[in-house]
């Protein structure tokens, strides 16, 4: 797997966002590379750009925030430096994003097997009428109950589990190979959560599907995630192998995140992030030294100073904090 070129890499961007009063940044100095067939989850606190970043990689963000700098590379061709045309090409069929919040992804005036067959027949040579059925059929792998009808359907007319599963089959229905997926089944129950990762699972299996997946569940972390990139006010924090993460976290922010979770041979099964007392400091006015030092127990005078640098600690085990400067 180690040698496998990554199917998305991203180097070294920032995102800022554009404010009255100039811009600031959101997501600051942020590389990471998912290899095909690998999970890399991005976990952190409500705020800290985790979905910003997402929304950096399709090239969706907001009319308020903009790439400042960095590279995005998709399968090695630069998707920054793609003409709209190709990005939209790329959309669905190399690339999907599942959302947060499903109204965002689905189009109100369309019904919802229109839609997913309009983006099948945008990627593929299939006539309409089999496109249609190609819909029927991924709103049946998400387990729609009467895919058939619902098929028919407008999204205001679904209800909130069914539109986020109308979603997750509209983002599958191309097989992409990249999936960018940010809180996939939070409206959805235990039960239906598990099948909709299990069925992009499989997918993975047998496409090598590589996913990046933003969760607020270290249950969900646990059971899927190869690699874990922790975020704080728009950085990275930590970054390792998920049995790093849960036997040796390094970062104090990772270590209050995981709070009182169990050891991962414990047998989690769903477990939220833990909350830590204090704020989040605005990203407009970030303390000087380590952002997270109002709220850490070990700062130092140096951590008030100077911001850690993000390195590698041991091997394939990043962190930035002063704490384990020397490994
Ligand atoms: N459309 C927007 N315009 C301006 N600022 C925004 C916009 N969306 C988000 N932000 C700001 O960007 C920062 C990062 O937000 P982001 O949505 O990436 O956080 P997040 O990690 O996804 O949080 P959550 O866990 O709540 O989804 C936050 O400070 C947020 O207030
Ligand atoms: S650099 Fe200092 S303040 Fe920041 S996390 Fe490490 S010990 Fe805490
Ligand atoms: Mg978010």
């Amino acid at each position: 797997m180690e040698h496998a070129e990554p199917a998305l890499a991203v180097s070294d961007l920032n995102v800022e966002i554009v404010g009255e009063n100039g811009a600031f940044p959101v997501v600051s100095e942020m590389s990471l590379s998912v290899r095909p067939g690998e999970t890399v989850c991005l976990v952190g606190e409500s705020g800290c750009g985790k979905s910003m970043t997402a929304l950096s990689l399709l090239r969706l963000l907001p009319d308020s925030a903009r790439v400042a700098s960095g590279s995005i590379r998709i399968h090695g061709e630069d998707f920054l430096a793609m003409d709209q045309r190709r990005v939209e090409d790329f959309r669905g069929d190399q690339i999907a994003m599942i959302f947060q919040e499903p109204l965002t992804a689905l189009n109100p005036v369309l019904t919802i097997g229109e839609q997913i067959a309009e983006s099948v027949r945008q990627h593929r040579k299939v006539g309409k009428r089999e496109a249609f059925a190609r819909a029927v059929k991924c709103l049946e792998l998400v387990q729609m109950p009467d895919p058939e009808r619902r098929a028919r359907q407008y999204p205001h007319e679904l209800s909130g589990g069914m539109r986020q599963r109308a979603m997750i089959a509209l983002a599958l229905a191309c097989e992409p190979k990249i999936i960018i997926a940010d809180e996939p089944t939070t409206a959805l129950d235990v039960t239906v959560q598990a099948q909709i990762l299990g069925l992009i699972a499989d997918l993975q299996k047998r496409l090598g599907t590589a996913q990046i997946l933003i969760t607020h569940d270290l249950g969900v972390v646990a059971e899927i995630a190869d690699r874990v990139i922790v975020m704080y006010a728009g950085r990275r924090v930590e970054e390792c192998s998920v049995y790093e993460l849960f036997d040796n976290p390094l970062h104090p922010y990772t270590i209050g995140l995981m709070g009182a979770v169990p050891h991962r041979a414990g047998g989690i099964v769903s477990a939220r992030l833990t909350d830590i007392p204090g704020t989040v400091p605005p990203l407009w006015d970030l303390p000087k030294g380590c952002a997270f030092a109002p709220r850490c127990p070990g700062a130092s005078a140096r951590c008030l100073e100077e911001r850690p640098p993000f390195i590698e600690k041991t091997p394939g085990h990043f962190a930035a904090c002063w704490e384990h400067d020397n490994g």
